[in-house]
C-alpha cells in the first residue's frame, strides 16, 4: 500500500456508518482499494460527546492535513451546547473555498422534470467561506442585531476560478453568475466584477449574469438551460438544494469542497436518525460524492465504471424505501450495493454513459498531484497600489431619540470638527436632512459625517474620525464606526435609500 494515496475517511453518524461502509465494499469491488488507501479518523458525534467543540480529534486534524482529502459520512450538530457544525468548522478550517455540487437526472428516480422528459444536467458552485457564513454577529442595541456580510476580492477570485477552470476541463458552453448586485451593489458588485474579471482568461466559454430570484423562478420553469451557475455563499447554500430537489432530493445530490490544500467529499443529507441502524439507508449520495473525489484524483475510469454501474441498477427499478416505483419492494443498503456490483462493467441504455476519459488531448494521461502543505498562512490580495482618501465616518449609535432631536445633538458635536453632518438614516432608510413621516425608526442610528467646503479630501487620516467619535461617546453608545474613504477617487460606500 505504500504508494497508495492516503485519504482521511470519517465515516459520520447516524446512518454514516452504514452507507460509507456500503460504499466502500463496493470502491473495493471496483478496484478502488489498489490505489487508494482509507485511513479512519475520528469527527462527529462522539467527539462532542468528549466535550471537544470542534467535534474533531487534534490527530483526525493533523491527519486530515497529511493526506489533503477527506471523505466523511453525515454528522450530527448538538443542538443548544457549545458544538459548532462540524461541516462548516471543516470547510473553513482548511479554506475549502468552493461547494461544487452536481445535479443530474437519473434513471428509476421520478420527478416532474423527469416524468415530463426534461433532462436535468447542471452543477451549482458555491462560495464557501465568506458572505454572512463569516458569522460575524452583534447586538447593538435592545432592539437590533447585525450579522457583517463579508466578500473580498481574493475570496471571489479563488470561487470563479475554480468553476471557469471545471466548465473548461467539463467543456462546458456556458456558465453563469447568480447574485444580487441590483439591491448590495458593493459585496454582490464585487462578487459580479470579479467573475467578469476572472472570465476574460476564459473566452471560449458564454457568460452570463443573472438576479438569484429571477435565478430560482428560471430553475423551476426551464432547468435545462443552465449548465453551471456560481453564487455567493448564502444565495448558493438556498439554490443548491432547490436544485437537489429538482432531480429527487438531497439523498441524490453529491457534493465536493474544494481548497487549494484540502478538499472534503461529502454526502449533502444529514444523519438520518429516524432510519439510523436499520441498514435500510440510501447510499447513492454518498457513493456520488465518492465518485467526484475518485475523478478529483484522477481515477476517472473506476468513477465511470462505478457511475455506469449504479445508472444501470437504477435503471432496473432497484431501489431502497425512500425513492423509485413504490409497486416494487424496496431493497437495504447492502443489497442495493450488491446489485450495483453485479452491474460493475454493464451500462446504462436510457442515459447517458459516464465519460471514461483518463487522458488529457492536451497534458496526456492525467496525474493527481497532492499540493503541497503551506508553511504559514497565506494573505491574498487582488488590488495592489490603490490610492485611498478619508472623506469622512459612518457613526452608528444606540439611542431612542427621533431623528430630527439627534440632528440637532450632531450637529452641535461636529462643530469644532474637520466635519458636517450630511445624513442620518435609520435600518438603511434616510430619514434626515429630508424623509418621509411613514418611514418607522428603531433604537438604532448611522449618523454619516463628510468633509466641510474646503477641506479637501486625503487632507488628514482617520484619527479626526476617532476623535469625533470620542466625542460622541462622551454622550451617547457608538455602537461602531465605519470609515469613509474614496478608493482611486471612487466611492468605498454606499448612498442611503431615499439619499
Ligand atoms: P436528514 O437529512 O438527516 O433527514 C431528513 C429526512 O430524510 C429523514 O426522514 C431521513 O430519514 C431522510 N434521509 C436522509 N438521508 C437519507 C438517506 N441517505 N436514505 C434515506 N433517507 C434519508 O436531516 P435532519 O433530520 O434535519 O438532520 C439530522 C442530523 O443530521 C442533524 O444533527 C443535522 O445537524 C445533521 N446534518 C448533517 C449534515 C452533514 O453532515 N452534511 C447535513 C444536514 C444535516
Amino acid at each position: 500500500m505504500s504508494d497508495s494515496l492516503r485519504i482521511a475517511l470519517a465515516a459520520g453518524d447516524g446512518i454514516g456508518p452504514e452507507i460509507m461502509e456500503a460504499t466502500l465494499a463496493l470502491f473495493k469491488a471496483a478496484g478502488v482499494m489498489e490505489k487508494l488507501e482509507f485511513v479512519p479518523v475520528e469527527m462527529g458525534g462522539s467527539e462532542f460527546l468528549r466535550g471537544n467543540t470542534r467535534g474533531m480529534s487534534d490527530s483526525a486534524i493533523r491527519t486530515v492535513e497529511d493526506c489533503g482529502i477527506l471523505f466523511k459520512g453525515p454528522m450530527e450538530t448538538p443542538k443548544g451546547s457549545g458544538g459548532k457544525s462540524i461541516n462548516v468548522t471543516a470547510r473553513k478550517l482548511w479554506n475549502a473555498y468552493a461547494n461544487y455540487r452536481v445535479f443530474k437526472t437519473l434513471p428509476g428516480v421520478e420527478t416532474v422534470y423527469s416524468k415530463a422528459g426534461i433532462n436535468i444536467d447542471m452543477a451549482i458552485v458555491r462560495e464557501n467561506i465568506e458572505d454572512t457564513y463569516g458569522g460575524v454577529e452583534h447586538r447593538l442595541s435592545n432592539d437590533m442585531i447585525q450579522c457583517k456580510r463579508l466578500i473580498s476580492a481574493p475570496g471571489c477570485d479563488e470561487v470563479h476560478r475554480f468553476a471557469f477552470q471545471t466548465a473548461r476541463k467539463l467543456g462546458l458552453d456556458k456558465i453563469h453568475c447568480g447574485h444580487k448586485a441590483n439591491i448590495m451593489k458593493m459585496t454582490d458588485g464585487l462578487f459580479l466584477d470579479r467573475f467578469r474579471a476572472i472570465g476574460r482568461d476564459f473566452q471560449e466559454i458564454k457568460q452570463e449574469d443573472v438576479i438569484v430570484d429571477a435565478l430560482c423562478m428560471n430553475l423551476v420553469m426551464r432547468p435545462q438551460q443552465y449548465e453551471m451557475v456560481v453564487l455567493p455563499n448564502l444565495q448558493g447554500d438556498i439554490v443548491s438544494d432547490l436544485v437537489a430537489g429538482l432531480v429527487g432530493g438531497l439523498g441524490f445530490a453529491p457534493s465536493a469542497n474544494i481548497g487549494n490544500n484540502i478538499s472534503i467529499f461529502e454526502a449533502v443529507h444529514g444523519t438520518a436518525p429516524d432510519i439510523a441502524g436499520r441498514g435500510i439507508a440510501n447510499p447513492t449520495s454518498l457513493i456520488l460524492s465518492g465518485l467526484m473525489l475518485l475523478r478529483h484524483v484522477c481515477l476517472v475510469k473506476e468513477a465511470a465504471a462505478i457511475e455506469n454501474a449504479l445508472l444501470a441498477t437504477l435503471e432496473s427499478g432497484v431501489r431502497t424505501g425512500d425513492f423509485g416505483d413504490k409497486s416494487r419492494a424496496a431493497v437495504g443498503t447492502r443489497e442495493f450495493v450488491g446489485a450495483i456490483e453485479k452491474n460493475l462493467g454493464n451500462k446504462p441504455t436510457t442515459v447517458a454513459c459516464a465519460h471514461e476519459a483518463h487522458v488529457d488531448e492536451k497534458t496526456g494521461p492525467l496525474k493527481f498531484v497532492r499540493p503541497h502543505k503551506p508553511v504559514s498562512q497565506r494573505v491574498m490580495r487582488t488590488f495592489k497600489n490603490v490610492v485611498t482618501q478619508v472623506v469622512g465616518c459612518d457613526i452608528y449609535l444606540d439611542t431612542p431619540l427621533s431623528p430630527i432631536a439627534l440632528a440637532e445633538e450632531m450637529n452641535r458635536s461636529c462643530v469644532d470638527t474637520p466635519f458636517r453632518l450630511t445624513l442620518i438614516s435609520n435600518r438603511g432608510t434616510q430619514v434626515w436632512p429630508t424623509g418621509s413621516v411613514y418611514t418607522e425608526c428603531v433604537d438604532y442610528y448611522r449618523v454619516r459625517f463628510e468633509l466641510k467646503d474646503g477641506v479637501s479630501p486625503g487632507s488628514f487620516g482617520q484619527s479626526r474620525c476617532v476623535a469625533l467619535m470620542d466625542k460622541i461617546a462622551e454622550a451617547f453608545t457608538v455602537c461602531s464606526y465605519e470609515l469613509l474613504r474614496t478608493f482611486d477617487g471612487v466611492k468605498g460606500y454606499s448612498l442611503a435609500q431615499g439619499q
